[in-house]
């Protein structure tokens, strides 16, 4: 059976003072635009605050799958739906009750999920599946892009794929995606890729989401 395969371009390392252009060069052929939000506090880097977070969500031709690396996420994870984010993902290690918060997300009118950074094992979130539109599990440690997919993570991807069994959830990926990691992530169960240096160091954009969406399919 193949999956749905979702492209959702990152962009931490596009040109900041140029966004709506550089959104407007893989708009078209992208499924969602992955906005990280760092607070330099869960992470040790800093991207945008919620005012200028939601700017971007409003302005943005397509829909945002906005990634939370924020300490004490509860109530901000809220107010990025009420923004307008199509997606609102929370890390387990920030948030003090996952099932509210992600029960409040969807409330908002968003889509849920709940991310986990490589050293967060699996076995204590299988119980919030059902609350859930996706899961990601991190390929790299949050905080920065261009770091290396860390293959180490192959298993836990295929162990969430079984855990999802039929249902719809997504199961995203982010961190070290490229033409060179992008078919051992689908084969082990991915449907959902964030690529950031990959597609914005790439000379041509737009192309690079097609040549990574062709990869993710035909091993899916
Ligand atoms: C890392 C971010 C990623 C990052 C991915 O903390 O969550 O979304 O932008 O960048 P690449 O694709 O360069 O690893
Ligand atoms: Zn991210």
């Amino acid at each position: 059976m193949s999956r749905d395969i979702r492209i959702t371009p990152s962009i931490l390392n596009a040109d900041r003072e140029n966004l709506s252009s550089e959104i407007s060069r893989i708009a078209a052929v992208s499924d969602l635009i992955h906005l990280d939000v760092m607070d330099n506090i869960f992470v040790p880097n800093f991207t945008f605050d919620f005012d200028a977070a939601s700017a971007i969500i409003k302005a943005s031709p397509i829909p945002i799958d906005s990634h939370l690396m924020v300490a004490e996420v509860d109530e901000i994870a809220i107010a990025y739906a009420q923004a307008g984010s199509a997606s609102v993902t929370i890390h387990v290690e920030a948030c003090r009750n996952i099932r509210n918060t992600v029960r409040g997300i969807r409330a908002a009118g968003a889509r849920a999920a709940i991310a986990l950074k490589p050293g967060t094992d699996i076995d204590d979130y299988e119980e919030f599946l059902d609350d859930l539109d996706m899961f990601l599990i991190m390929t790299v440690e949050p905080g920065f892009g261009g770091q290396s997919f860390i293959d180490e993570m192959l298993p836990k991807i295929e162990k969430v794929r079984s855990l999802i069994g039929d249902r719809p959830i997504w199961l995203q990926v982010d961190g070290g995606i490229s033409l060179n990691t992008i078919e051992r992530a689908a084969h082990a169960g991915a449907d959902t890729f964030v690529a950031g240096s990959a597609v914005f160091n790439s000379s041509d954009p737009a192309a690079m989401v097609q040549n990574l969406r062709k990869l993710a399919s035909l091993t899916n």
